[in-house]
């Protein structure tokens, strides 16, 4: 899988560049902090720059280890080596999201008592910190405040305000926040050279746009993408339920049943994406509704609906929206909004 084959192995290769350049200085510094915080949205790149940073300050071939001439990691040393396969002694990960209780963080604490073995540092990695029980906070935070030289905590998570703010006021944070556009349109960029791809720069701009601000998610769109062999925008707009946005809307105004559900069969069969679909369909509606109130300028087509029916069907439509999470089959929350939709105007 793209997400997995292209994570970043070195600093360098970190797409986030605000997060990379504050990883590149305080390694330059050589005052390596006790304990790192770092924050931001799913699929940013907080684990892997965990991992890559406890290769960075335990390698045998940089600048920590006494050679060559900067802090990346050489991902090639059998530190290096073992701390990817996971078997390096001296780099602890603790997934708080399955291992959340006392005697988890406290059998981790254990450990800080010894000294590393065959790294620098060692390094806890505590993963979805936010997951941790309050008496596990508890234990951390006594660590927190004395840990030895040798120990660096590196704590993750998607939910700073759920962490208590004595343990974030013990971390120097580094805030990974959404992937911004161009940086996840260069994490593509790198991905399809290295997969030996050809996509037209509107597809990938479209891709990272549309990736929720994550690179784990542009990355498998990607994938799913080129395992389609989809190559044009237009059919990658087809794939992210973009196409005929308008037409859907206005072929349900024409109040023809019998086209609006074989527009969606349509739209099912050629593999839309059905989630899509509807937020496009609400920006659209909400829009219409604006300019007929009066407060928005009409810049797009009006349809031929009455405000009281634009409201309707945006109320059916977020209730199909939340539908989307559970149901089976994913056409069927639209065609239950729409056929209500008809049978009540
Ligand atoms: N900054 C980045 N540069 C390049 N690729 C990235 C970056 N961030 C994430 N990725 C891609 O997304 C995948 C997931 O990243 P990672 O697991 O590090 O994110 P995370 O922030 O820990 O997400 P979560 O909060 O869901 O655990 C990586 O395997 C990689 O393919
Ligand atoms: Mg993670
Ligand atoms: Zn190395």
């Amino acid at each position: 899988m793209f997400y997995l084959k292209y994570r970043p192995r070195t600093i360098d290769e970190i797409d986030n560049t605000r997060v990379r350049s504050i990883l590149q200085k305080i390694l330059e510094s050589k005052k390596i902090p006790h304990a790192l915080l770092f924050v931001g949205q799913k699929g940013t790149g907080k684990t892997s720059a965990a991992r890559i940073f406890s290769k960075a300050i335990n390698c045998l071939n940089n600048k920590f280890g006494g050679k060559g001439k900067d802090f990346e990691p050489c991902n090639d040393c059998a530190n290096c080596r073992a701390i990817a396969r996971s078997t390096f002694t001296d780099v602890l990960e603790l997934d708080a999201a399955s291992n959340r209780g006392i005697e988890e963080v406290k059998s981790l604490i254990r450990e800080v008592a010894f000294l590393p073995m065959s790294g620098r540092f060692r390094v806890f990695i505590i993963d979805e910190a936010h997951m941790i029980t309050p008496d596990g906070f508890n234990a951390l935070l006594k660590t927190l405040e004395e840990p030895p030289d040798s120990a660096v905590f590196i704590l993750a998570t998607t939910n700073l305000e759920k962490l208590p703010t004595t343990i974030v006021s013990r971390c120097v944070k580094v805030n990974f926040g959404k992937g911004r556009i161009d940086d996840i349109n260069n994490m593509l960029k790198r991905i399809i050279k290295a997969e030996g791809l050809v996509f037209a720069p509107e597809v990938l701009h479209l891709v990272a746009q549309r990736s929720d601000y994550s690179f784990r998610d542009a990355a498998k769109m990607i994938e799913e993408i080129a395992t389609q062999k989809m190559k044009t925008l237009p059919d990658v707009e087809v794939f992210l339920g973009l196409k005929g946005r308008s037409d859907i809307l206005e072929i349900i105004a024409e109040k023809n049943s019998k086209k609006t559900f074989q527009w969606i069969e349509e739209f099912r069969g050629s593999g839309g994406d059905f989630k899509n679909l509807l937020e496009d369909m609400l920006d659209k509606l909400r829009l219409q509704l604006l300019i007929k109130k009066g407060i928005a300028v009409e810049e797009t087509e009006k349809l031929n609906m009455t405000a009281a029916e634009i409201s309707k069907l945006i109320k059916l439509l977020m209730e199909a929206y939340q539908l989307m999470r559970v149901t089976p089959i994913d056409s069927l929350p639209l065609e239950i909004a729409v056929s209500e939709f008809y049978n009540v105007t």
